[in-house]
């Protein structure tokens, strides 16, 4: 059974991880110089930083560190450090765009968040200073946030180890104020880490991808692996509207493979799919009926050049509905039938996959997606690939090359 392997495949991913998420694979860890090029992105949901160092702190000569950094995703974990094994912390991240501090030492949480919006594609310097009881973020060398904090705790901090993280966090994510999605879809370069010039250690398990030399905002399916969403974590059906519709826009003209699969966890079917036909390159529509002895698949092509399209599925009809780049004309196609039970079993809860169909492309003969999604809806909702409960390390959820 094909959902039986993705199932099999995400308990592989669990078991994998102690239960705070950390990984605790024992691999031959991969060296990464910390100045490079960096692309924190393209992981699975996990706490795990991309990659990591530690130093006695008796060797740290500077108090700052500052690098570039580049992102569309509004949401993520970006720099952490720690002392005391983790006792005394620091982790900058971001949220809704802005940038947020926190710092916890023992007891004691502090957080501030502010300044402007980082995520617009743009390469942005960053820099933090410790500043005696304070630690100061600089965007672009104007000072944006200051956070601090006295304890009357005896400092031990001459001694032991600072341990640096960045993607990540190396203490339980449950210590954070708020919760957090840490997966970032984004990347930095010239760093400079408190003037430490050794390697740090990537996290193993990783696929390491390059950074786009340029980018804009979409989602970016490498053609190796796709995302899955659980549509009970999705909004529901409008009982007033009954219907689900799923928009997707693209200004891709080289897409290919599957967009996107709505599976049946009841009956293990797929019982719809919109896909690129290798053969005519056309776009084609599946659907299927959920019983799979009257299972008919209606195959519908449409020319390639659209730019965005409507999966509409109501009671009695699942509608395709594409807008064009070379006429203004709306593209239609109404398939009449029973489809009642996937409203039904949208709300309880089925696999909503972009960029593939999650039992593999194998046996269904459809191929993961190779191409750009510039924004996915669900219900009028904007849809963030960082939110899926799975999503392949290949997938770039918040930029596409250019
Ligand atoms: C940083 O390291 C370089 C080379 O190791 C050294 O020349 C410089 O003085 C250091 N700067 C600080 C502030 O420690
Ligand atoms: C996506 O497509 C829909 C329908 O064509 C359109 O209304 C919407 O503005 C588009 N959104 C973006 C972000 O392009
Ligand atoms: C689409 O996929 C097929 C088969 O994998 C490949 O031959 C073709 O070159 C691809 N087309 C594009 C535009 O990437
Ligand atoms: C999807 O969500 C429902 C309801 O929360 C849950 O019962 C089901 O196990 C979930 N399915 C998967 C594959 O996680």
């Amino acid at each position: 059974m094909g959902l039986t392997r993705v199932v099999l495949g995400i308990l592989a991913l669990v078991t994998l991880c102690d239960p705070s998420g950390r990984l605790v694979v024992d691999a031959e860890t991969e060296k990464i110089d910390g100045g490079g090029l960096i692309n924190l992105g393209n992981r699975e949901r996990t706490w795990t930083p991309y990659m990591r160092l530690s130093s006695p702190l008796s060797e740290i000569q500077s108090i700052t560190s500052y690098f570039s950094f580049r992102t569309f995703d509004p949401e993520g974990a970006l720099f952490y450090g720690d002392t005391n094994n983790g006792e005394d912390w620091f982790v900058l991240f971001l949220r809704d765009g802005v940038p947020e501090m926190q710092i916890g030492k023992g007891d004691v949480l502090v957080s501030v968040a502010g300044g402007h919006k980082l995520n617009d594609g743009l390469w942005h310097k960053l820099e933090l200073q410790s500043q005696g009881k304070f630690v100061v973020l600089k965007v672009n060398d104007h000072r944006e946030l200051a956070m601090g904090l006295h304890s009357n705790e005896p400092d031990t901090q001459k001694e032991g180890f600072i341990r640096l993280a960045l993607g990540g966090i190396l203490v339980s994510e449950k210590k954070l104020l708020l919760p957090l999605n840490p997966l970032l879809d984004g990347c930095v370069k010239g760093g400079h880490w408190l003037n430490l010039s050794t390697p740090w250690d990537g996290t193993p398990a990783k696929t390491a991808m390059p950074c786009f030399p340029n980018i804009k905002a979409g989602s970016f399916f490498a053609g190796n692996g796709l995302a899955i969403f659980n549509t009970s974590d999705l909004l529901g059906v409008d009982p007033k509207e009954e219907r689900i519709i799923i928009t997707v826009n693209t200004s891709s003209t080289t897409l290919n493979g599957t967009i996107l699969s709505l599976q049946s966890l009841q009956s293990q079917s797929t019982v719809l799919s919109v896909a690129e036909d290798t053969d005519s390159g056309m776009m084609i529509l599946k659907v299927h009926k959920f019983d799979s002895t009257e299972s008919t698949p209606i195959n519908e092509k449409f020319d390639k050049d659209f730019i965005s399209f409507d999966v509409i599925v109501k009671k009695t009809s699942v509608a395709f509905e594409t807008k064009h780049v070379s006429s203004e004309s709306h593209l239609g196609l109404t398939v009449e039938g029973d489809y009642s039970s996937i409203l039904a079993e949208w709300n309880e809860g089925m696999l909503l996959a972009f960029g593939g169909v999650p039992e593999d492309g194998a046996d269904s003969g459809s191929d993961y997606l190779e191409g750009c999604l510039d924004s996915i809806f669900v219900q009028g909702q904007k849809i963030d690939l960082d939110q899926a409960f799975f999503k392949d390390a290949s997938v770039s959820s918040h930029s596409c090359p250019v």
